[in-house]
């Protein structure tokens, strides 16, 4: 199919003017919408193994999309089913009660991530990030929210701010004001939070220096992966730490996409800083919907103690606990880093030597099995970066291409690529066949 043609997915437009009537938007969250880029609809799924989608219209994939992150063992992990149907058919799924289970499932989350003493699970990353918030306020007294533009860490009032502002609303570049991404929050929220552009140590030590006794916490991506993949620049997390302990103030990393990703024990281990508190969800549950909020002792005890609440019907409900446990075993075993870091190396490398044979401008950014191809011709190192430079109607070319060849990721340049233990050399051969195609149609569209 070339992309002057009529998508070939009848079958998926049927379902999707069905599905249209009884859901908002045809789909279950906004990155599947038609408006994050799945023009004219999105594919539907058949079915997904492995390192493979299958769409309603038989077409199948090689996935990088992974939905959205949480399938970092790939699709249908035997060992991870198995675990959760043992436990739900011999134990029982939700029961208002402990269970052993949860502790065995804590136990590991705590032993492979050096900043998280005690854990807490929940069933999404945007609640973990509402506990987390909540937690630093609780623990210092003090109102107010350090967070970056371009960050985004869901959909919770409390930061569901900037975190794709339009720049005419933003503010000056050394003065970002918050920007609600959508009406309907609580008013006087965003006076709650302080903005800052990110991979700036200058702006971050102006921001503490002014309001630095002011600010419960610092919440920060350790790698910004919700505007494509902007690496952190050398010193900027080593500084953030620093300057928040200097200031008392609690240190967040948001590791729901990063956490068991960059290594096992996240990005902390990979970049060897130690937050406060750590928000975990995508990675952790081999795709199922668990998330997790963990940190220090003393810190965490807060939520054992009384004087903060934490609460949740299904947290650590059997499915979860089990499936977490599992991933654990599964990601603690030798070579799954190094699976990952080099194929997700390869694909990488691969992309930007495609990119350079047909002469197209561009920059890649990643780490391990997660990363970006940003169409570019100047650096992109912040969000404001990424609106003035990053050119997202050659990357909505470039996955239409992509697609038409087998190839699934997001179409949106603001999103990843991400690649799972069940990926081989072969997928990424295969993938990377279709990006020189790919970028030789990108090449021969218009100036570079
Ligand atoms: C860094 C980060 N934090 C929080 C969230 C929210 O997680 P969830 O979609 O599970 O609520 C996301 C989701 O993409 C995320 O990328």
């Amino acid at each position: 199919m070339t992309t002057q043609e009529a998508p070939a997915y009848p079958i998926s437009g049927r379902m999707f003017e069905r599905a249209a009537r009884v859901l908002p938007g045809g789909v279950g969250s906004s990155a599947r919408a038609v408006r994050a880029g799945w023009a004219p609809y999105p594919p539907f799924v058949a079915s997904a193994q492995g390192s493979h989608l299958t769409d309603v219209d038989g077409h199948t994939y090689i996935d990088y999309l992974l939905g959205l992150g949480p399938m970092l063992l790939g699709h249908r992990n035997a060992e991870v089913t198995a675990a959760v149907i043992k436990a739900v058919t011999e134990r029982g799924t939700v029961f208002g009660l402990p269970h052993e289970l949860e502790a065995v499932a804590a136990e590991k989350v705590c032993d492979a991530v050096p900043g998280v003493e005690m854990v807490r699970f929940a069933n999404s990353g945007s609640e973990a990030v509402g506990t987390a918030v909540r937690l630093a306020r609780a623990a210092t007294s003090r109102p107010l929210i350090l967070r970056f533009e371009g960050h985004y860490h869901g959909w919770m009032d409390t930061v569901y701010w900037s975190n794709h502002p339009k720049l005419e609303l933003a503010g000056p570049d050394d003065a970002p004001v918050p920007v609600a991404a959508g009406a309907g929050m609580a008013p006087g929220v965003g006076d709650s939070l302080v903005i800052s552009q990110w991979n700036d140590v200058a702006a971050l030590e102006r921001v503490m220096a002014e309001q630095g006794n002011r600010i419960a916490g610092i919440i920060t991506e350790p790698m910004m992966l919700n505007t494509g993949c902007i690496k952190p620049v050398p010193g900027y997390l080593e500084r953030m730490r620093e300057l928040a302990t200097q200031h008392g103030a609690v240190l967040i990393f948001d590791e729901v996409i990063t956490g068991f990703r960059l290594a096992r024990g996240g990005a902390q281990q990979r970049f060897g800083i130690t937050p406060d508190l750590t928000t975990m969800a995508k990675g952790i549950a081999g795709g199922f919907p668990v998330a997790a909020i963990g940190g220090k002792r003393a810190l965490m005890e807060m939520c054992g103690d009384g004087r903060y609440s934490h609460s949740g019907t299904y947290n650590s409900n059997v499915m979860a606990v089990a499936a977490v446990s599992a991933t654990m075993d599964i990601l603690a075993r030798p070579g799954t880093y190094e699976h990952l870091d080099r194929l997700g190396a390869r694909l990488l490398e691969g992309f930007s030597a495609a990119a350079a044979r047909h002469g197209v401008a561009h920059e890649v950014q990643g780490i391990g099995p997660v990363g970006q191809l940003w169409f570019t011709d100047a650096p992109i190192r912040s969000y404001r970066d990424a609106v003035r430079h990053a050119r997202h109607d050659r990357f909505a070319f470039w996955w239409r291409q992509m697609m038409d060849r087998g190839v699934m990721f997001h179409p949106s340049q603001d999103e990843n690529l991400f690649v799972s233990t069940a990926h081989t050399d072969a997928d990424i051969d295969r993938t990377l066949d279709a990006a020189d195609e790919a970028m030789a149609a990108v090449a021969a569209v218009g100036p570079v």
